[in-house]
């Protein structure tokens, strides 16, 4: 029989990425999504990709009673990936009791359900927002933890404290906390990707949006930082290179191989890529002019960040694959997609 995986957020840019991965590893994967920031269509793309199709509960994890309903339905469930959290940095500032809210109460009720209904593992999505401004790069899982500078960068480290917290219990399941770099991409087939509500925040779909015509042109944050050509530099992650991780974690926990009762994982490629380098390169990749102009650096931003992902390497047997071009050329055919079907 197939282990069965619950995703939460699963109908969300790395969660729909993650569930063709995972189905394609064998996992039976059951979707908890209260699409407040998705869409169910998302289910049709990875159905046509793995040719199965997901089961799907439109619930909200802050909903408890939901939540162990659905597990009671499901029967013997073996491992959680828990994406579902409210994400937009700069919405938090205004609205923090909403991230706390969101991402703290439905973490605590997805951990006891783990424990109630005897889970093997838990697979928790942070981030390097947890690093801060790093002191030196790459940076690696012993980087300190700099205090947070936006209440939904604080609920990644309180989450992670509270999944430490609950496993000093001596809870029955492991937990694998994944800090992703910047994730950015979509599926090859172009049936899944990113679907930013609004103007997008995030440089990519920003880039792919200004590339497109939809914005009229690209606002570069800053062009005087310390860095090789004044811009910021970031670790951009491939999306599905990123999903496939969570099948690593996945499989270590199930198959009971974790040395420790959580573990950490630095999740990028390893190398620092500035804006400039990012829209050229996407201009290469695609052939595509993306209009922009420099203006002020904004508020909040971090100079370098990127990752050392050795850790993952070696333990996880996990490694970053995809090249930049490839990953701008598949956004770029998903943006695409978007137009044909009149969705922007
Ligand atoms: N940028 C622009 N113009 C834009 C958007 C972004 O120049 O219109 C620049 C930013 O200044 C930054 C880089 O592109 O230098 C990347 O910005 P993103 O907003 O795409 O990503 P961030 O690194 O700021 O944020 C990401 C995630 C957060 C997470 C953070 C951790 O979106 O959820 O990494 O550092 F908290």
């Amino acid at each position: 029989m197939k282990n069965k995986i619950v995703l939460t957020g699963g109908c969300g840019f790395i969660g729909s990425h993650t569930c063709v991965e995972l189905q394609n590893a064998g996992y039976d994967v059951v979707i908890f999504d209260n699409l407040s920031n998705s869409e169910a269509s998302v289910i049709d793309g990875i159905e046509k990709i793995t040719g199965i199709r997901p089961a799907f509960y439109q619930i909200d994890c802050t909903d408890k009673g939901a939540v162990y309903q659905a597990f009671q339905q499901e029967g013997p469930i073996a491992g959680v990936v828990h994406f579902a959290a409210s994400k937009a940095v700069g919405e938090s500032v205004h609205k923090p009791i909403l991230y706390y809210r969101n991402n703290l109460t439905s973490l605590m009720n997805m951990l006891e359900a783990a424990q109630d209904f005897h889970l093997k593992g838990f697979v928790f999505s942070s981030s390097c927002t947890v690093y801060g401004e790093p002191d030196s790069v790459p940076v690696d899982e012993t980087a300190p933890i700099k205090p947070a500078t936006s209440p939904y960068g604080n609920t990644k480290q309180i989450a992670e404290e509270i999944i430490q917290d609950y496993e000093h219990t001596g809870v029955d399941f492991n937990a694998i906390i994944l800090r992703y770099f910047n994730p950015i991409g979509a599926h090859p087939s172009a049936e899944i990707g990113e679907l930013p509500r609004g103007v997008p925040q995030n440089l990519l779909p920003y880039v792919c949006q200004a590339a497109m015509g939809i914005r009229k042109e690209l606002s570069v944050f800053g062009d005087d930082y310390n860095t090789a050509d004044g811009s910021c530099v970031r670790d951009y992650i491939d999306v599905i290179d990123l999903a496939k991780a969570h099948v690593c974690a996945l499989n270590r926990m199930v198959e009971g191989k974790s040395a420790e009762k959580v573990e950490y994982y630095n999740l990028g490629t390893g190398h620092g890529v500035s804006v400039f380098e990012l829209v050229n390169t996407f201009m290469e990749a695609t052939g595509v002019k993306v209009p922009y102009k420099v203006v002020g650096r904004r508020e909040g931003d971090i100079e370098r960040i990127y990752g050392n992902p050795s850790h993952a390497n070696e333990v996880l047997g996990w490694k970053a694959a995809v090249p930049l071009k490839e990953t701008l050329a598949n956004a770029w055919r998903w943006q695409e997609k978007l137009r044909e079907k009149g969705v922007m």
